[in-house]
């Protein structure tokens, strides 16, 4: 299965490792890129400036940068990474949304919004559900996704690993690279032979988005972890790589064994970004380690390092660390990318020359059969929203008709993939909303509802 990506901001520090991972990459076909004005018209090659030490991808360096607007996406293109500043995207981001794209975004706007997921893959993919409640939130025919922060990601698969000793408290100090802030955000006159002890909103991302990411949801609402978080975060002139200084406090007191193993415990997610062994562990005899030169590549930069593990007066310290721009930013996004796929929420949104034919409908179980049966051999293209319980086994049941005719169905729903043997009834015992498009002309079928 291929599925066609685009990356919103595909010049920038974290644009540019998306297109490193998605070179070769199994599923993902990157067809279109975009970027500020400045840089429109011109090839990735030209207005990139590719400043990493791989070569620039063969497949990409001849692409034309376009607008960043959904009316010019590539035909084709399912889903969208997003890597613009928080507020270009806080703009921009609902125009895809309501264009029906699948978003996966980095950035940081909404993160913290209860009808958005906030995922890591290994710790909290439950939280995806969360697209069903966004879905009757609000007027988009798209998902969008967050990754959380990057300081953030590199601690919060430690506490996961750590909760099942009753996280309390965690206090927390971080040393972080300056590619973090993007090419432009720190300068040498500011930051060689220097370290700054603050980092705008970086605190406050820390201690809110960690509690969102390790909380619970019910299937219809995300209670937040109770835990207290505090956190301190300081710019140091490394380039690459997050390393965070944890102080834990526990309901049971586990000793720096229990700690150790537990980390080495911790499972990992069946994905292609996801790396075997998820955390790995240095032993009490390589205190000095991680360290960003030395450790940030570990699984390929999509790994979390720990070390340091001890005791002391308040609790469980140890030291963490993750490459910032990688399982920080482009490697998270990626990696929510391949769940959403895994899980069946990406499907193809209407094209711009679709869009103009396209009718939207809302309706229930009698009428949404009387609606499907009135589809004729022409109707190439269906995308079925809000599905119920079980798409996939509720189309297969009332539309044999359809897919006999050669007509695409597409549907998304986690549940809908697997299929969970519900008659076609259950398909449509709620409001379920159908888009339908003649691609190649001809008149629209009507809606009803
Ligand atoms: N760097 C990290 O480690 C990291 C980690 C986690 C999250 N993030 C988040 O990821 C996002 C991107 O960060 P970055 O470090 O990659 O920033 P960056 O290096 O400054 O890149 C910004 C990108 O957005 C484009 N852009 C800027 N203004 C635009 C506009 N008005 N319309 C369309 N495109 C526009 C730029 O295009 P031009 O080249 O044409 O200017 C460039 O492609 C931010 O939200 C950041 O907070 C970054």
């Amino acid at each position: 299965m291929t599925v066609q990506v685009g990356i919103l901001g595909a010049t920038g520090a974290v644009g540019q490792r998306f297109v490193q991972l998605l070179d070769e990459h199994p599923t993902f076909e990157l067809t279109c890129v975009t970027a500020s004005d400045d840089s429109v018209g011109e090839t990735y090659r030209e207005a990139a400036e590719w400043r990493l030490s791989s070569k620039i991808p063969e497949f990409v360096a001849d692409q034309q940068i376009r607008e960043t607007d959904p009316s010019v996406v590539s035909d084709g293109v399912e889903l969208i990474f997003s890597s613009l500043p928080s507020d270009v995207a806080a703009a921009v981001e609902p125009d895809f949304l309501e264009a029906g794209y699948v978003v996966s975004s980095n950035s940081s706007n909404d993160r913290m919004a209860p009808d958005i997921p906030l995922t890591i893959p290994e710790i909290n993919p439950g939280h995806l559900g969360l697209l069903e409640v966004q879905q009757e939130n609000r007027d988009w025919d798209g998902a969008l996704v967050k990754n959380p922060n990057c300081s953030t990601i590199t601690m919060v698969p430690t506490l996961a690993a750590l909760d099942r000793f009753g996280l309390e408290s965690v206090n927390v100090s971080t040393l972080q690279a300056v590619s973090g802030a993007g090419y432009s955000g720190v300068s040498s006159m500011e930051i060689i032979d220097n370290a700054i002890p603050h980092i705008g909103n970086e605190e406050r991302k820390m201690e809110t988005e960690a509690r969102k990411l390790l909380g619970d949801f019910d299937g219809a609402e995300l209670e937040l972890h109770e835990t207290d978080i505090a956190a301190s975060c300081n710019r140091i002139p490394t380039l690459d790589g997050h390393l965070e200084n944890v102080f834990a406090e526990f309901a049971s007191d586990p000793d720096p064994g229990a700690v150790r193993e537990a980390f080495r415990d911790f499972e990992s997610a069946d994905l292609h970004s996801s790396p075997d062994q998820l955390i790995k562990v240095f032993e009490q005899d390589t205190p000095d380690r991680p360290q960003p030169r030395l450790d940030r590549w570990y699984a390929d930069g999509m790994g979390i390092v720990v070390g340091g593990v001890r005791d002391t007066t308040e609790g469980t310290q140890y030291n963490c660390l993750a490459h910032n721009t990688l399982r920080g930013a482009a490697g998270a996004s990626l990696l929510n990318a391949e769940l959403l796929v895994k899980e069946g929420w990406v499907w193809h949104p209407p094209t711009a020359a679709m869009s103009s034919r396209t009718t939207l409908v809302r309706g229930v179980h009698t009428e949404a059969v009387d609606f499907l049966s009135r589809l004729d051999r022409h109707s190439t293209w269906i995308n079925i929203h809000r599905p119920a319980v079980s798409v996939w086994t509720g189309l297969r049941l009332a539309l044999p008709w359809a897919i006999s005719r050669q007509s695409t169905v597409l549907a998304r729903s986690a549940r809908a993939q697997r299929g969970s043997g519900l008659s076609q009834r259950s398909l449509f015992d709620r409001p379920t909303r159908f888009i339908c498009a003649k691609p190649s002309g001809g008149e629209l079928i009507s809606g009803w509802g």
